[in-house]
């Protein structure tokens, strides 16, 4: 198949949208940013495209998808009872980092959520996915789009890399801001369960609501069966070992030793390093937003293995940290 790679923000995006929106009527998929990561679009309501999306990235099928809305009014379709918690939630972080699970309603096919009768929504901020949502006339089912395991991209470039040839369109907008996937709320039970941390953060979900918990998956208890399905695989993963180290003199122990080992070292830290492919981020936020494309990046560069200097586990924080372990081959 040929991929079209359609550039936004040149003066024709009126057009181009509009025949986005037309293949992904006509049941073909679709690759757009958001503020997150790039998504793979496919009609959220129709099952023989949402299963293309599965087939392009080699996605297991127990794994349910994201459905994109560019309006609050549109939850009301996909769910028959939306709890007052995840209605504030809406009205605060929407549109936003931020996909809530609510009980799903019967337009939602069983494709999209794997089978649960909970269906998982987001209505991203970024302006282009709105128009794209909005053009559709339908609720867009997106994963990132990336090959399943590989890191998410972040820009339409590595979208390519991995999609050129699978899908009919990629949208090339702007980077991403947020850099990593949007937080995943379970709002169907008493308290709001955090299933996969992003850029809203549990501390801004404590000031909105007064509680909020993480689900157990997410402190590294060995749960047979998180919540989010996604949260069980290996993720995020370059070709290289990743190696996460805590302080500066652990970094540079471990450099110091592969390097005399004659490997080729990729570094991730707040400075560069001697003898390495440094990449060096300025704080947590655009360590956050960069992550993807660094790792992406390194693994261009062929390196053997990549030492990350991590950081703390508090704010968007642990987004960041919860990425990290996974491409470290953390569970
Ligand atoms: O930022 C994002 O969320 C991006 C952009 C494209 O919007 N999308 C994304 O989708 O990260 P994906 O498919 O890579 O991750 C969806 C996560 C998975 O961990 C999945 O298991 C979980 O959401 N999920 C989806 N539906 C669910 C449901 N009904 N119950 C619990 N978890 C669900
Ligand atoms: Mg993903």
């Amino acid at each position: 198949m040929r991929t079209e790679f359609w550039q936004l923000h040149k003066n024709n995006d009126a057009k181009l949208l509009k025949k986005a929106g037309d293949l992904l009527r006509q049941g073909e998929l679709v690759a757009f940013p958001t503020e997150t990561v790039y998504g793979l679009g496919a009609n959220g309501l129709d099952s023989e495209a949402v299963k293309k999306i599965f087939v392009a990235k080699g996605r297991p099928s127990d794994n349910p998808l994201i459905l994109h809305i560019a309006d609050i009014e549109q939850l009301k379709k996909l769910s028959d009872n939306i709890s007052p918690m995840a209605l504030k939630l809406a009205e605060k972080f929407w549109p936003g980092p931020m996909t809530l699970v609510v009980t799903k309603s019967a337009i939602v096919p069983d494709v999209v959520t794997a089978g649960l009768d909970t269906v998982a929504v987001r209505f991203p901020a970024n302006k282009d996915a709105q128009a794209l949502i909005k053009e559709a006339g339908v609720p867009i089912a997106a994963p990132s789009a990336n090959i399943s395991g590989r890191p998410s991209p972040t820009n339409a470039w590595d979208v390519a890399e991995d999609m050129n040839g699978k899908i009919a369109a990629i949208l090339d907008g702007n980077e991403c801001s947020v850099g990593v996937e949007s937080t995943v709320i379970d709002t169907t039970g008493e308290v709001a369960t955090i299933l996969r941390p992003g850029g809203i953060t549990p501390e801004m979900i404590k000031d909105l609501l007064g509680s909020v918990v993480l689900d157990p998956a997410l402190l590294g208890s060995d749960v047979a069966k998180p919540k989010a399905p996604g949260m069980k695989y290996r993720h995020y993963a370059p070709k290289a070992l990743v190696y996460l180290c805590a302080d500066h003199a652990e970094l540079k122990r471990n450099i110091a030793l592969a390097l005399d080992n004659g490997k080729k070292v990729g570094v991730i830290a707040d400075t560069d390093c001697d003898g390495c492919i440094s990449k060096i981020y300025s704080s947590v936020e655009n360590f956050t937003s960069k992550l993807f494309t660094f790792l992406r990046d390194l693994d261009r560069s062929n390196v053997d293995v990549i030492y990350v200097l991590t950081v703390e586990e508090k704010g968007l924080g642990l987004a960041l940290m919860n990425r990290l372990k996974k491409a470290a081959g953390k569970k």
